[in-house]
């Protein structure tokens, strides 16, 4: 087992990335020019309310919008290659092998009609050169990692065979199944429980250490990301507003968006029965979204000058940056 250095360029550089949807209210611009980078073996958590852009970031990733959405600008360097300049028949190279993602939703990401070791060989077979009895048998092997019970046994049953649980699992193992570099890994144990979230979680974390695949792991669950990142960002509707090693971001988080956040989880010392703080105010609509700052109408800080001017992620400490006018 070779083991990958967690140092070196990134694998995956994600430059001013803007990704929007044609609506019939007029464009929305779900993700606003957001760049971010992950180096070999190491695993960035992207954070955020539901709404502000975070599956789209990943399917922006694997060059997966279709109209009426759109990549309209930005660069996503996978080793250093545009994978936005690239034909769909290079693309379609890329992804499942190079580059590949585990879906949010299990339900509609396996096809009824196929057999579970349909996807699983035909990755096996386009990407790592795998046929035959050696495909099924690594095949066997990466439904027993996601601990599909009686894996030999299942590789002919179909989606309905399985429960909610197993097809998530069954969706991660056919991620993995082409050693991907790059993983983005979108709500990949949500609907686990706790154990086999756990299982599935070191799993990916043993594959990195063997393979130096960087993951984007997105989530709403600090505490997955508190123990399965080595750096976190955190977005508000379409932009990062703070990105920081995950130690340092627990340790002194800075824009109020994230105070906000890490205030509403539940300590080993809150009471029973304590209201937890929640963030005032709800997520602007992107058809309607507030100038300047785009937190500053449910922030405690807010001034005139955050009205007026974009806030830009500046950095205060090695690798932590923010995007607050106030951060000083
Ligand atoms: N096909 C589409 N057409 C129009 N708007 C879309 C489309 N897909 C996504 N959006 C909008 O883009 C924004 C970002 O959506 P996205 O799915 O990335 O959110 P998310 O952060 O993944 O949320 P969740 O935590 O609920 O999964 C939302 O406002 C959503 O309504
Ligand atoms: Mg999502």
């Amino acid at each position: 087992m070779t083991v990958v250095p967690e140092t070196g360029p990134p694998i995956l550089e994600v430059r001013n990335l803007l990704t929007g949807f044609k609506t019939e209210r007029g464009w929305v611009t779900a993700v606003d020019s957001i760049s971010l980078s992950i180096q070999a073996g190491r695993t960035l958590g992207l954070v955020g309310e539901s709404g502000c852009g975070k599956s789209v970031t990943g399917y922006s990733l694997m060059r997966l919008i279709s109209p009426p959405g759109r990549i309209v600008a930005g660069e996503v360097l996978l080793e250093g290659r545009d994978l936005l300049l690239l034909s769909e028949r290079e693309m379609r190279q890329k992804r499942g092998g190079q580059i590949a993602m585990v879906f949010q939703e299990p339900m509609t990401s396996l096809d009824p009609l196929y057999m579970v070791q349909d996807p699983l060989l035909e990755t096996l077979a386009i990407h790592r050169g795998l046929r035959g009895a050696a495909a099924r048998k690594e095949a066997v092997s990466l439904l027993e990692q996601v601990a599909i019970p009686g894996a030999a046994g299942r590789l002919t049953s179909y989606p309905h065979q399985f429960s909610g649980g197993m097809r998530q699992r069954i969706l991660i193992a056919t991620a993995l199944a082409g050693k991907p570099r790059v993983l983005v890994a979108d709500e990949p144990t949500t609907a686990l429980d706790v154990t086999v979230q756990a299982q599935i979680l070191a799993l990916l974390r043993q594959l990195q250490v063997e393979t130096g695949t960087a993951v984007l792991l997105i989530t709403h669950n600090l505490g997955v990301v508190a123990e399965n990142c080595h750096d976190v960002a955190v977005m508000y509707a379409g932009r990062i507003v703070e990105v920081a090693p995950v130690k340092s971001l627990f340790a002194k988080p800075s824009h109020p968006y994230t105070q906000g956040l890490l205030a509403a989880i539940p300590g080993p010392l809150t009471a029973p029965r304590t209201p937890l703080p929640a963030i005032p105010g709800t997520v602007p609509s992107l058809h309607n979204l507030p100038s300047g700052c785009r937190f500053r109408n449910r922030c405690a800080l807010a001034a005139s000058r955050c009205a007026e001017e974009v806030p830009v992620l500046r950095e205060i400490s090695p690798g932590h940056s923010v995007a607050c006018h106030f951060v000083d």
